[in-house]
């Protein structure tokens, strides 16, 4: 019954509400700090998913090389939303930009898939770059027909991976990949391209 805390036992008075090492909290942040590297890219971490270290190895490589893709495919997205011109300006302008947020949320949720499975994502866009097998774009503006072709290229580039991570998580028996790669990636690439697709269509405004 007669306990008494560590600090009354060390000099007889109370220290407040906190343990010792509450007296060497400081208000002051602690800038500069370099941690050493916890987790080492392209290596696998052990979660208790009932998935061979194989499998989820397999997964992760496949996943980050369409993670990777896709961040240059948001940012090509983003690029076009801004140098677009002509008499159809506000509607892809508005259109490239709803597909980039699209794009933003697939990676997202590709990269958490990727951790979800011990993994590290691909982050940094300097990264992603030197993954992605997309063409570079000129750093300048390019009109309307170069811009969507390029797209239409990018798309058609991810959704051959994807094509074949579905196979291949199919085989390996990941189904959370392959549900992400079949339900989200591959649909919303579809879809994205035939939106696009269909502003590449000769159609005049007004009948002669
Ligand atoms: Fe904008």
């Amino acid at each position: 019954m007669a306990t008494t805390t560590r600090s009354h036992a060390s000099n007889g008075t109370p220290s407040g509400n906190g343990s010792k090492s509450s007296t060497r909290r400081s208000p002051e942040p602690r800038l500069g700090q370099r941690g050493k590297e916890l987790q080492r890219f392209g290596t696998l971490r052990q979660l208790p998913i009932a998935l061979s270290a194989e499998a989820r190895t397999e997964s992760c490589q496949l996943l980050n090389e369409v993670l990777a893709d896709t961040t240059i495919l948001y940012a090509l997205y983003k690029k076009h939303h801004w140098n677009v011109a002509g008499p159809t300006f506000y509607q892809l302008h508005l259109l490239f930009d709803k597909h980039a947020e699209e794009q933003a949320e697939l990676v997202d949720l590709l990269a958490e898939r990727v951790q979800s499975l011990g993994g590290i994502a691909v982050g940094d866009p300097r990264h992603a770059a030197e993954l992605t097998t997309i063409e570079r774009a000129p750093d300048g503006a390019e009109d309307v027909p170069a811009q969507i072709t390029r797209l239409l290229r990018a798309h058609e580039t991810i959704i051959g991976k994807v094509r074949d991570g579905i196979e291949t998580t199919e085989k390996s028996k990941d189904w959370g990949s392959n549900d992400l790669l079949m339900g989200d990636v591959l649909r919303r690439h579809e879809l994205q391209v035939w939106f696009i697709a269909e502003h590449l269509v000769d159609v005049p405004l007004v009948e002669d």
